[in-house]
């Protein structure tokens, strides 16, 4: 037999690093997915369609080491197929969710019955040998879809809300392992202020998570958080010209707030605007990826 399944990437509204430092964050699933087909095999071996990787899963990549993880966990031997609408490397959760899909197509395969909680809790194991020491927010929200807080393991849902998110690209890719690791040396070397940062961004989250629970929210108040959390990235680090450059250039157009989104370094920014700031956006440079928000999450697929 063969088993398909599907999961979504997501978004970081507020929060992100620090959340490794156990603040909360504000995340959604977005409409791109990653797309998983899962069969039994001798030994086990990954085919990955937009980066052309064909291979048993012995090799000395990253990305073969954290399959051999996940068949691992569920001890079988699997052919994995992966396809993705999510530029990998991006900040957009490519990693969680193809850790989700694998393990939703393979609980269906195998019969595992894996529910969603221990998806999630299985890719975060996977998402170790890519990024060091995750939070575990990417794969709680690809497991669990739409929007949530989550702090420390724990998931909040929130009410789900039609905020113009508008995702510009750098089109440059990073390693959420290195950005990580740099704000851990900057905490290690300058721990007031980093644990000052923590708090101002804990502060952001908490105002704006009663903003989004607001019947209807004040755009311009999520906006300027969203902006202030920039500024707090930049502190940290973690930010790029690039990334500096579309924040900018969202902001000129009217956007109501700016940031980076995900680990930082490149990838991704999200800004809250309409379409004048996605013209603004592509005239600087980057990618406009349009999607939504996904109320669902991980999620079994038929074979085509
Ligand atoms: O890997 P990304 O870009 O999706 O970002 C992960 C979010 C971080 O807070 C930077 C790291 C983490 O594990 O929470």
């Amino acid at each position: 037999m063969v088993s398909k399944a599907s999961a979504p990437g997501k978004l970081i509204l507020f929060g992100e690093h620090a959340v490794v430092y156990g603040v909360p964050s504000i995340v959604c699933a977005i409409g791109k997915r990653i797309f998983a087909t899962v069969e039994p095999a001798k030994k086990s071996s990954l085919e990955f369609d937009s980066i052309s990787i064909s291979s048993p899963l012995d090799g000395e990549l990253e990305l073969l080491k954290f399959f051999k993880r996940g068949v691992g966990l569920i001890g079988k031997e699997a052919k994995i197929r992966i396809d993705s609408q999510i530029p990998i490397g991006a900040g957009l959760g490519s990693s969680a969710a193809m850790a989700c899909s694998f393990l939703k197509a393979a609980s269906a395969e195998f019969g595992l019955n894996l529910g969603t909680a221990q998806i999630a809790e299985y890719a975060l194991e996977m998402e170790k040998i890519v990024h060091g020491t995750p939070s575990g927010v990417d794969p709680a929200v690809s497991a669990n879809g739409g929007f949530i807080e989550f702090q420390k393991g724990v998931i909040t849902p929130l009410k789900p809300t039609n905020l113009p998110l508008i995702i510009g690209y750098t089109g440059k890719e990073r390693s959420t392992k290195q950005t990580v690791s740099h704000v851990a040396e900057l905490h290690r070397e300058k721990p007031e202020m980093t644990g000052k940062i923590f708090s101002q961004i804990h502060e952001i989250v908490r105002k704006a998570k009663a903003e989004i629970q607001q019947a209807s929210p004040d755009l311009g108040k999520i906006g300027k958080l969203m902006t202030r959390n920039h500024e707090l990235l930049q502190k940290l680090e973690v930010s790029s010209a690039e990334l500096d450059k579309l924040v900018g250039a969202a902001l000129e157009a009217g956007a109501h707030g700016a940031k980076l989104t995900g680990a930082g370094g490149g990838g991704c920014m999200v800004a809250l605007g309409g379409p004048e700031v996605s013209e603004a956006i592509k005239n600087s440079g980057g990618i406009v990826i349009e999607s939504g928000i996904s109320k669902e999450g991980v999620r079994d697929e038929r074979l085509s």
